[in-house]
């Protein structure tokens, strides 16, 4: 086996996507499979920003742009900031990134030396504590469970902090509970990370993904923490690669500099196709989208709940539902993959977010449309009666 270096053994494989690639299989081979196990919707990208993505290939907009991003990107993600949630940027402090997870690299390799600790949620989004991992940092998995609201407290960041904590990074809405924050709590964990002298860093990537409260942002609390944002998925957008981050200033020179190094810059036709993604008929369609999502939630909490199914986070955000299979089956990931090979219906088992809890946790995204989930729901429904019975 040639060498690869050490760091590899901390990075786990995403099993969503294996789940994913059996589901594949099995379409392949003629099946009705119905995918509510990756984090993406059935939505297609808003025409507005495909016409306005054509329109730059055509005009030959395929040369890098700088490090930062377009500039006219930056004032337009400004404009919105502004506009809808109140808040004054400076384009500057905005770094146009490929994806949140261009964000994210960006961040962690500004902040996280060799050994130095990050704390995170678990169950958390799982990449995150892989890149932490890629920079030689530790990822401090800190347990949340429903008594938190699966979300990070001050007590908690207090009680896992070393002196090698270097940041707290959670995200609002949360993958994969869909529970968010609010603002005043986002100020109380502000403070206690500020007393530590670490860094905090909001991932708000389901921002406008919200069907209970304002759209709001972590930016109208302090200017001093640090904000990743994505056009993947209220603007639905995932496979043009588009995110941004908006960082402190004294964080601008170095995270320049990284930008330069690790990307060069983001994707240039994305950066133009992105520029129509603030205009008033996107919004109105993304509008009625997330009343469309809100809807499908809706629906399935309840038909979900009367199946024996129950929700272990409140779903305030994203469009995913973090459920209790533990009345049904031992093991989430036994449950997820019967379910596939007997009804045909993709979901992720707990265990891709962490350990705490996760065994008996299933994530369902509600990716698909009503007549989809409901028709889900009936095969669910049969597969539990057997499944119970067996
Ligand atoms: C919480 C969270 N952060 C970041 C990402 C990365 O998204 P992207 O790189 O597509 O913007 C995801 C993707 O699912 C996510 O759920």
């Amino acid at each position: 086996m040639p060498h690869t270096a050490p760091r590899l053994q901390q990075i786990e494989p995403f099993h969503v996507m294996r789940i994913l690639a059996e589901a594949q299989a099995l379409a392949a081979a003629g099946h009705d499979v119905i995918h509510l196990e990756v984090g993406e919707p059935d939505f297609p990208t808003p025409q507005p920003v495909i016409d306005a993505g054509i329109a730059a290939l055509a005009q030959g907009n395929t040369f890098y742009t700088g490090a930062c991003g377009l500039p006219a990107l930056r004032e337009a993600i400004a404009g919105f900031y502004a506009d809808r949630l109140g808040v004054h940027i400076d384009p500057a402090r905005i770094i146009v990134t490929p994806g949140a997870s261009g964000a994210l690299q960006l961040i962690l390799a500004l902040l996280v030396g060799r050994d130095d600790e990050v704390l995170l949620t678990d169950p958390g989004y799982p990449c995150n504590r892989h890149l932490v991992s890629l920079f030689e940092g530790r990822p401090i998995n800190v347990p949340v469970n429903a008594a938190n609201r699966f979300q990070l407290t001050p007590e908690l960041i207090a009680q896992y902090s070393t002196p090698r904590t270097v940041a707290t990074l959670l995200a609002s809405p949360a993958n994969p509970t869909g529970a968010i924050l609010q603002q005043d709590e986002i100020a109380k964990l502000l403070e206690v990370c500020s007393q530590s002298h670490q860094q905090l860093i909001v991932d708000e990537i389901y921002q406008g993904l919200v069907y209970e409260s304002a759209h709001e942002t972590a930016l109208a609390v302090s200017q001093e923490l640090f904000v990743v944002n994505s056009f993947s998925k209220f603007f639905q957008m995932t496979g043009w690669r588009l995110g941004w981050l908006v960082a402190p200033d004294w964080a601008l020179p170095e995270l320049e500099r990284l930008a330069q190094n690790l990307f060069l810059a983001p994707p240039t036709p994305a950066q133009h196709a992105a520029l129509a993604a603030f205009s008033p008929e996107t919004l109105a369609i993304l509008e009625s989208r997330r009343q469309e999502l809100r809807a499908r939630r809706n629906y399935l909490c309840d038909a979900l709940d009367s199946l024996g199914l129950k929700l272990l986070a409140q779903p305030d955000g994203a469009f995913y539902l973090w459920l209790d299979c533990s009345p049904f089956a031992e093991d989430a990931e036994a449950f997820a993959a019967g379910l596939l090979q007997d009804e045909a219906v993709a979901i992720t088992p707990g265990r891709d977010f962490g350990q705490h809890g996760t065994r008996q946790a299933l994530r369902i995204a509600y990716s698909q449309p009503l007549p989809r989930l409901e028709e889900a729901v009936v095969r669910l429904s049969r597969y539990l009666q057997r499944y119970c019975t067996a």
